[in-house]
């Protein structure tokens, strides 16, 4: 296994990092987003509570490119179906990575509404919320606190057009 180390600076990606270690060659035709090159962090919470002198690291997958550790094996996916040619493969995977990337520019945007305290209030009374349990659309400059329709909570909104 190698070490740290051994790394090249700039991450090149999983493939060529760890490419004396899996089934590619030199013709093999690397797809990347330069996924992987994740960092370690300490835990401070849990580590020190464990028996013994235990460090513990956490891996934060969270920072590869579209935010899943699943773009380490869509990586090699992606790469070995278009080196056998199924172009019909590496263009599914290839939109799955898209779809995933998505998913995190949603994720990274509500979470910073979630931190500034304005996920499900703060904005004008032109403002659509449609609850997802039942669809009912409220107009507003936040969410009912109860939707008037189904009473599931506030939570089950979310503003129209905020994400797509
Ligand atoms: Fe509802």
């Amino acid at each position: 296994m190698p070490s740290v180390l051994s790394h090249h600076w700039p991450w090149r990606g999983v493939i060529e990092e760890y490419r004396e270690f899996l089934p590619v060659s030199e013709d093999t035709p690397v797809v990347t987003l330069l996924e992987g090159g994740t960092p370690l962090i300490e835990s401070r919470a849990i580590g020190p509570s464990l028996p013994g002198r235990i460090r513990l690291l956490l891996k934060y997958e969270g920072v590869n490119p579209t935010g899943s550790f699943k773009d380490r094996g869509m990586t090699m996916a992606i790469t070995k179906a278009k080196e056998e040619g199924d172009e019909a493969a590496a263009t599914l995977f290839h939109e799955i990575a898209e779809v995933e990337e998505k998913h995190h520019e949603r994720y990274v945007k509500l979470a910073d509404r979630l931190e500034q305290g304005n996920l499900l209030s703060g904005q004008s009374e032109e403002t659509e919320w449609k609850c997802l349990n039942c669809g009912y659309i409220h107009k507003g400059s936040e969410a009912p606190h109860v939707c008037p329709v189904c009473k599931k909570p506030q939570g089950w909104y979310m503003q129209i057009g905020f994400v797509r």
